[in-house]
């Protein structure tokens, strides 16, 4: 029920698919359920339990029967991976091998699996293809890129497997609505939260990690993704292992990199808000450039990222401009 989960959500909804969301709320909030409603006037099973947890996650799977899980639960803050790598390995792998173990149990062998860009480290040659080498700069990265390991190893032990691994790029926007969006504990860590708080003004000033990259303007570039974008990137791979056993790996991403300069001035176009900003030290890890070729995904599964940098500043602007204070402040409708 975070926030791609909660998109994705939405989306399976509207399909008509029966949707059961498993959660700890380490990262998230139940209010997210009445958006989901609100949306799709469809409400979600919803388990307040931890992946980790095998006996309680074997009750979800004899209650609900699910033909297909999509794995989003997983820590996913690089600095703190770094300082409690421990903590990253527990959660993230272990909770991986737990839900893995439970699927094999009750036969259900189809996964979609959220990976991340950051598995490829620092990549000389954009755009970065799947064949990229696999070299994770930080703890949290090595933690997606062992899951896609195991995630390998198990499909290549049984055939009955179908895997997708999705290497998310950076994604940003929220639903249209405005109910639900990205709501990050304590400060953000990522650019697209972090510049609409400061434009709706619960952040004083966005320091900019570094004016001095080998970039056209200096700071970095990314490829954001609209977040709806990337949800339907699940659908797409939940449709292909349908009818497709085996591994999938794909890149999600718009194959365009924006700096965060740019990023700053299409916020403060889409808000209409000053975006006051500074520029300051690089933050350690961070690489000059990073965008997607994400040319397989869609020979694969036909999918394609449809909405630009307007949409996505748009629709993150209206969801922090309704819910200033994320799923804690009441609700703006
Ligand atoms: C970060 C993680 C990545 C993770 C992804 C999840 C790091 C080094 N990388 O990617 O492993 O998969 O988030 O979404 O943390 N920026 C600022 N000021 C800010 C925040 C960001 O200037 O306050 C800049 C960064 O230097 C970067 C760009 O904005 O150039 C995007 O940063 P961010 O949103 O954190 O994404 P990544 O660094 O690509």
């Amino acid at each position: 029920m975070g926030y791609i989960g909660s998109h994705v959500s939405i989306l399976l909804l509207e399909a008509g698919h029966d949707v059961a969301i498993l959660d700890n709320l380490s990262n998230s909030s139940v209010v997210v359920l009445d958006r989901i409603k609100q949306i799709t006037t469809r409400l979600p099973e919803f388990y307040n339990m931890d992946v980790r947890d095998t006996s309680n996650l074997e009750l979800a799977f004899i209650k609900f029967h699910p033909d297909a899980v999509i794995h989003f639960a997983g820590l996913k803050a690089v600095g703190e991976s770094v300082i409690d790598p421990l903590r990253y390995y527990e959660w993230n792998v272990m909770g991986s091998v737990v839900l893995l173990q439970v699927m094999n149990k009750y036969q259900v062998k189809k996964l979609v699996f959220s990976s991340s860009a950051c598995v490829y480290g620092d990549v000389a040659e954009m755009p970065i293809t799947e064949i990229s080498c696999i070299a994770p700069t930080n703890p949290y990265g090595q933690t997606k890129a062992m899951i896609e390991q195991i995630l390998a190893d198990l499909v290549s032990s049984d055939q009955g497997w179908s895997v997708a691994r999705l290497r998310y790029f950076n994604p940003a926007g929220a639903h249209i609505s405005g109910l639900i969006g990205e709501d990050p504990n304590g400060i953000p860590n990522n650019l697209p939260p972090y510049i609409s708080q400061v434009a709706v003004g619960k952040l004083d000033v966005l320091k900019i990690f570094g004016g001095d990259y080998p970039t056209p303007d200096g700071t970095g570039v990314r490829d954001y993704i609209h977040v709806m974008d990337l949800a339907r990137g699940h659908l797409s791979a939940l449709n292909y292992l349908s009818n497709e056993s085996g591994l999938l790996t794909v890149n999600l991403g718009t194959g365009h990199g924006y700096s965060v300069l740019e990023m700053v001035k299409a916020f403060e176009i889409a808000s209409g808000k000053k975006v006051p900003y500074r520029i300051a030290e690089r933050r350690s890890g961070d690489v000059a450039i990073s965008f997607a070729d994400p040319s397989r995904a869609e020979q694969l599964l036909g999918w394609k990222a449809s909405l630009g940098l307007n949409e996505m500043c748009r629709d993150q602007w209206h969801w922090q401009s309704k819910n200033p204070n994320g799923y804690r402040s009441s609700c703006a409708y």
